[in-house]
């Protein structure tokens, strides 16, 4: 130790933890601190790079509340969140892709057909499609649990203030014995992501916008099935191509159609001005 240099540093650090050999935490701590000082040592971190960077992680928990997790922010804003989604996405189940800060794990229960949007204003768009296993046989009472923004690009729940109930625009529909689903609901807009903190202050440092493309969330859930967090966007809509947080992908692109008369659509509270389609493709759990 007293020999110490700026390239042993390195093994020094590792080995002062004591944790099981052959571990995950063993592992996920040498790895860290490997690209850590490798990191420090290629960009020749001086102390005020240093410091900055600890008052920049010191002013996201400053600002975090239980309904603010600036750390997720920043996470989602240099695309590891969605690098996370990525490599624990299955192959040939629907691609994974942000939950995003709005979930609520109590929504609504809602019939096939019902109305998401609580009959607002505006055009009804008719979701639909199946859940199906990945050798694509359907998968009968597959829960969908979705939320979203609304037309405004607002979720209700950030609008308690003036009134609205945050239970609005989300609800937990289940599939029928084919599989299927359906409801309707209104488009959402696109929206920025919080900006107003130290992880806006990064964004605008690297000269960078904090708009999301327009989705819907979704987390589809079945018994025997890995459950899949994702989200559905339009095609030809804005922000596809610089999402803020890097959510889009091509397999989770959906096209909006004009409901047309002689359309065979199924039963819904509301009648639908467009509508989109989107399977969702389950794996099997673990
Ligand atoms: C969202 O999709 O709701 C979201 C994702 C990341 C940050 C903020 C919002
Ligand atoms: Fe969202």
């Amino acid at each position: 130790m007293r020999d110490i240099n700026q390239f042993t540093i390195t093994e020094a650090v590792k080995r002062s933890f004591r944790a099981e050999d052959g571990s995950r935490l063993k592992l996920l701590l040498e790895a860290f601190i490997q690209h850590l000082h490798d990191y420090t040592r290629e960009v020749n971190l001086t102390h005020a790079e240093w410091i900055g960077v600890l008052n920049f992680l010191y002013d996201c928990g400053k600002i975090s509340t239980p309904e603010r997790h600036e750390f997720i922010l920043l996470s989602d804003v240099l695309g590891f969140s969605a690098l996370v989604d990525m490599i624990n996405s299955r192959g040939g189940a629907t691609e994974g892709s942000n939950l995003g800060p709005f979930y609520l794990d109590d929504a609504p229960r809602l019939a096939l057909g019902a109305d998401l949007g609580k009959d607002r204003d505006g055009a009804v768009l008719l979701v639909q499609g199946q859940v199906r296993d990945t050798l694509g046989h359907p998968v009968p009472g597959a829960v969908i649990d979705t939320w979203q923004a609304d037309s405004a690009g607002t979720y209700p729940i950030q609008e308690q203030a003036s009134g609205q109930d945050k239970y609005d625009l989300r609800g937990i529909f289940t599939a029928d014995d084919r599989g299927n689903y359906w409801y309707t609901t209104v488009l959402p807009k696109p929206y920025t992501v919080p900006y107003d903190g130290p992880v806006g202050r990064l964004l605008r440092a690297g000269n960078r916008h904090a708009w999301r493309a327009s989705h819907l969330h979704y987390i589809i859930r079945a018994e025997g099935f890995r459950a899949i967090t994702t989200e559905m966007f339009f095609e030809n809509t804005d922000y596809l191509d610089n999402d803020a947080v890097f959510g889009v992908r091509r397999s989770l692109i959906t096209r909006l159609e004009p409901v047309k008369p002689g359309d065979a659509l199924p039963p819904t509270d509301r009648k639908p001005d467009a509508k989109c389609h989107f399977d969702f493709v389950l794996a099997p759990a673990g």
